[in-house]
């Protein structure tokens, strides 16, 4: 009898262990918070080397000044969907991003946008971005 209850506990303390091991854990997709994105995004400076924020070049629109120094915030979103073949909105706006150079917009330069980031900010805060400039229709 005493066998059958310590093996019985045994099994309990392996399944309560093999649920922690697997659940909880801090990996898996990292799921970016747009309101988290949008506050980040109007930051004068940001990321552990202090550049300046995106709202340093980007506009919101027309209303907000000139395209002169990068593309309007406003319809990135929208123009996302269909900037490179292959791509989805999603992915384009994270690779613009952290590899600003692979595909440039017309009329702009490559090397104009900083291209620290991917040093600079962390997973979540990368995700952010993407999931506030993805909503931005
Ligand atoms: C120093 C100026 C500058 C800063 C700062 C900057 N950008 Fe840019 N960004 C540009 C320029 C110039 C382009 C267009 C050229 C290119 O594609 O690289 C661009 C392009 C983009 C695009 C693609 C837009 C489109 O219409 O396809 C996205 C998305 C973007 N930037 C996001 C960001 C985010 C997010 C930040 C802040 C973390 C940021 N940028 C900071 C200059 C800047």
């Amino acid at each position: 009898m005493r066998k059958v209850i310590f093996s019985l506990v045994l099994v309990a303390l392996l399944t309560a262990l093999l649920l922690t091991a697997c659940g909880g854990g801090s990996s898996g997709p990292v799921v970016g918070d747009a309101a988290r994105g949008k506050e980040l995004y109007n930051s004068k400076t940001m990321g552990k080397n202090s550049a300046e924020g995106c709202i340093s070049c980007h506009n919101y629109n027309e209303a907000a000044g000139k395209n002169d120094k990068a593309p309007y915030t406003a319809g990135t979103g929208t123009r996302a969907e269909t900037r490179v073949a292959g791509l989805s909105a999603e992915e384009y706006i994270h690779e613009s991003i952290v590899k600003p150079n692979a595909f440039v917009v017309e009329n702009y330069k490559e090397g104009d946008m900083y291209q620290k980031w991917e040093q600079d900010l962390s997973e979540q805060e990368l995700a952010d971005l993407v999931a506030y400039i993805l909503s931005e229709k």
